[in-house]
């Protein structure tokens, strides 16, 4: 997190804004099978190269499709990526990609293949009623451009001129789980000389083209591979697996079997009374089938992904005896980020919390950032990002994938009446808002995503183009929740998600938090008032700067008159005095007081979190600010449930949605909403990467740093490490008897101030320093 304006109002510089892509000018048309099939589609086009004008020189392939597609070239795939195109606000946006496929290219007979899946276009999404949102066609699009020696160019697209046929995937859903049965395999399907008898022709879709848009955002691949840890027979006499890692994926299966018989898998984040705890996953199955073709089988279901730990095995042919090394690969897939911060410290359960953190946002990453990847849900909830992005952008370089995420929420936004949904895609639009939400409104930290999303970015990279980009978004938002005031100044209408899943709720009713949903409220609105105050500052927008300036000074003074009262804010719990203190909403002297009532909270609940969503990603920070870094150390530290260690000591490996998604008896919290894989309340790494390891921004992209270590906590050594946009910057402490030592690696171009508690500050250039103080 970052409070309201610490690093906020440097110049612009830092990174280089990312290339807009060319848009392509598409003459192909969406093609789908001139039939009704009963497996996922296949489309293939031959042809033969054109003659005569030397050798090929590039060949580029455009394509996307409404479902999702891996496309072929003369046998191969022509890129390690899945699930293309991902999720976007399908209604105005589909993106497509564009690839170097010259060296696939290898003979004068040339097929290009399209495999189509159900993905999120074709797919049903959402929990009770599911809903198809963008209709039911399922269809492919493909542009091949050729340019040879002499300068000829050739080009074959989808048109009537492609066959179609059917694949060995009987079934796919994102949810639900693929099946695939190896008998119908049809080898060489994407190779010049396969004999189509039995394939069909295909039809065109009418589909708007100028919806069509490059894709900004990385793929999604696959990233590494996991072996079972341990396999073994459950009390009703199920075979299950365990690999040992929470993860997000799908079991890849090499095996051979008699022809016809099925090996089933069903998936699951967690066990319960020692069997598959399957319950969280709610309507989704989860479950992939193979049906085995005689001979050696290779099934790899990459149309669907599944959250999970464990698997329940099912038909392995010869029994669990006969299952060999290699035979059940767990695939973890993501969208390709590149990891550039790091963490650790001496203290190993924090490393375990850190390492969680970590797995949550990599399951999370998966073409758009989702709430959770393994229930009938997987949605792009505005809140959780809203709160975990500075903790996003630090530990991958997120700029291009959420940029590209701020397209589509500034798309439904607009078409929304300026409202930022809960959800982007706004699948909720088309399911249906459960009733509870009503009136459907903005809601704070939710719909602040708009702004809070973009602040991150900016601090984080410091390319002021994020500002540009989001500005439309940011300023819509904030005048339309101005709008949403009371008489009184203060926010405290419609419905809050307020801090939800604060621990004392009911299981049922996670909105139901200690803390005032207006204060939350206000606090947030404040805080996204000087985020488009100090945007349009950036920007150079005097007269936007001055509106929000006058709305960020009315709703503190709003804030002050109705909520906080002698020397309590409204609910007296800890949430709210943890948003005013790091939001700066109090002048100095009542922050004071602020914090000590804030520590006397944390303290009088035996150090257990009392925070929910709104207030966790801020509690460490309103601590440590306000001289009670003591007390903060005790919060990160306790073990006892509700606390960030609690799950670790219970052997997580991500965050969960809830402080107690499982019970100390072993039980699975009995909530309907309880997932294993949240990464919300991971936002704590924040503070980790920040305060706890000492490397904070100072300016906008690190162009100066902050190095501030707290140590405490009974911590030998902390370490923070940032491929920052100037460089490698690191922070590691050392805590002994003779003293502290740090070390510090200051990148070029970049200048550091060193704070070292009750010493001055001091300057530091660019390079390596060694500071000792006893
Ligand atoms: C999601 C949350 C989300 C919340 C808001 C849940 O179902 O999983 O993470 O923010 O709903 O209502």
């Amino acid at each position: 997190m970052t409070t309201a304006h610490p690093v906020g109002t440097a110049c612009a510089i830092g990174t280089i804004a990312p290339m807009e892509k060319i848009m392509h000018t598409w003459t192909a048309q969406f093609i789908a099978p001139e039939h009704e099939l009963d497996a996922a589609p296949l489309l293939r086009r031959e042809f033969v190269l054109d003659e005569g004008h030397g050798p090929l020189v590039t060949a580029t392939l455009y394509y996307t499709a409404l479902g999702i597609v891996e496309a072929f070239i003369n046998g191969a795939p022509v890129s390690p990526d899945v699930l293309t195109p991902g999720w976007t606000s399908f209604e105005w946006r589909l993106r497509y990609v564009e690839q170097d496929v010259t060296a696939f290219v290898d003979a004068n007979r040339v097929v290009v293949g399209l495999a189509l899946g159900d993905g999120w276009f074709h797919g049903s999404l959402g929990w009770h009623d599911r809903v198809r949102p963008y209709g039911s066609k399922l269809a492919g699009i493909a542009e091949l451009h050729l340019t040879f020696a002499d300068g000829h160019h050739q080009r074959v697209i989808s048109d009537d001129a492609w066959q179609s046929g059917r694949s060995a995937v009987t079934a796919n859903s994102l949810y639900d789980g693929q099946k695939i049965d190896a008998r119908r395999t049809q080898p060489g399907w994407a190779s010049p000389g396969f004999d189509t008898s039995g394939w069909s022709g295909v039809r065109p879709v009418a589909f708007d083209r100028a919806r069509l848009a490059p894709a900004a955002s990385p793929p999604v691949r696959r990233q590494e591979e996991l072996t079972p840890q341990r396999v073994w027979e459950s009390p009703s006499g199920k075979t299950l697996v365990d690999f040992g890692q929470n993860l997000v994926g799908w079991v890849r299966v090499s095996v051979r079997g008699d022809a016809g018989d099925s090996i089933s898998i069903r998936h699951a984040e967690v066990l319960e009374h020692d069997e598959l705890g399957v319950r969280p996953l709610r309507g989704a199955a989860a479950t992939d089938r193979f049906t085995m073709s005689g001979g050696d089988d290779l099934f790899e279901p990459t149309f669907t992904f599944h959250g999970f730990r464990y698997i329940e095995l099912t038909g392995w042919p010869g029994g669990i005896e006969a299952l060999q090394d290699g035979g059940l690969v767990a695939v973890v897939v993501s969208s390709e980020l590149r990891r550039i911060g790091r963490f650790s410290c001496s203290n190993p359960l924090l490393n375990r919390l850190h390492e969680n953190v970590v797995w949550g946002m990599r399951g999370n990453f998966l073409a758009l950032p989702t709430d959770c990847p393994q229930r009938d849900e997987r949605l792009g909830w505005t809140g959780d990002i809203a709160v975990f992005a500075p903790t996003a952008a630090y530990l991958f370089d997120t700029s291009d994938f959420l940029r590209d995420w701020l397209r589509d929420l500034a798309l439904e936004q607009q078409h929304n009446g300026d409202v930022v949904p809960f959800v982007v895609p706004d699948l909720l639009k088309h399911l249906g808002h459960p009733p509870e939400f009503e009136p459907l409104d903005s809601t704070a930290i939710w719909s602040d995503a708009a702004v809070w999303v973009p602040w991150a970015l900016w601090e984080a990279y410091g390319d002021p183009s994020v500002l540009g980009d989001a500005f439309p978004s940011i300023s819509a938002h904030t005048r339309h929740v101005r709008s949403l005031l009371s008489a009184n100044g203060v926010w405290d209408s419609g419905f809050q998600f307020g801090d939800w899943l604060d621990p004392d709720a009911p299981a049922e009713r996670a909105d139901e938090a200690k803390a005032d949903p207006g204060v939350v409220a206000t606090a947030s609105l404040y805080r996204t008032a000087c985020m488009a105050r100090d945007a349009a500052g950036i920007l150079d927008r005097e007269s936007d700067r001055k509106e929000f300036d006058a709305l960020a000074a009315s709703v503190r003074a709003a804030f002050c008159t109705v909520y906080v009262d002698g020397r309590r804010i409204r609910s007296d719990c800890t949430t709210v005095y943890a948003l005013a203190i790091a939001f700066e909403l109090l002048d100095a002297a009542d922050t004071v007081w602020a914090g000590a009532r804030l520590a006397e909270l944390v303290e009088a609940s035996g150090f257990r979190i009392s925070t929910g969503f709104a207030g966790t990603p801020f509690i460490m920070d309103a601590l440590s600010s306000t001289g009670h870094v003591d007390t903060a150390y005790r919060l990160l530290l306790e073990q006892q449930c509700p606390s960030w260690l609690y799950p670790v000591t219970m052997g997580a490996t991500t965050i969960w949605e809830r402080w107690d998604s499982m019970l100390p008896e072993g039980r699975i919290n009995p909530g309907e909403m309880t997932s294993f894989n949240h990464y919300a309340l991971g936002a704590v790494a924040d503070w980790m990467h920040r305060t706890l390891g000492g490397l904070a921004p100072l300016e906008p992209g690190y162009r100066r740093l902050l190095i501030h270590p707290r140590p405490g906590g009974g911590l030998d050594w902390a370490e923070s490490s940032l491929e920052t946009p100037f460089g490698l910057a690191s922070v590691r402490w050392e805590s002994s008897s003779a003293g502290l030592r740090i070390d510090v690696k200051v990148p070029q171009s970049v200048t550091a101030l060193l704070r070292i508690d009750s010493r001055p500050d001091r300057e530091l250039e660019p390079g390596h320093h060694t500071i000792s103080s006893s």
